[in-house]
């Protein structure tokens, strides 16, 4: 599956891939074009979703990627919402092929 999601506060823009085995993210990379917080919080999103059954990455907020890297600065909290919207679109995208196919 293939999220990209676009900030249009500042023009960043963040791409996630997902590889899915058996109902689970059995891997995920990130290619982020942005400000030194949407690296962190890409980098970040896909240590949380590693692993994880697509409902449950399907459940991580916005509020925890910024939590799992003890906050951010309130400036910089719209930034951490690009990993949560990219993560999300990459497993839509992943269940809008499946069924496809
Ligand atoms: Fe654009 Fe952080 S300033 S994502």
């Amino acid at each position: 599956g293939y999220g990209r999601v676009g900030n249009p506060v500042c023009g960043d823009l963040m791409e996630i891939f997902i590889k899915v085995r058996d109902g689970k993210i059995e891997d995920i990379k990130f290619r982020t074009f942005g400000c030194g917080a949407a690296i962190a919080t890409s980098s970040m999103i896909t240590e949380m979703a590693r692993g994880k059954s697509l409902e449950e990455a399907m459940r991580i907020t916005r509020n925890d990627v910024a939590d799992a890297l003890d906050g951010l600065p309130p400036q910089k909290m719209h930034c951490s919402n690009l990993a949560a919207d990219a993560l999300h679109a990459a497993i839509n995208d992943y269940l809008s092929k499946k069924q496809k196919h």
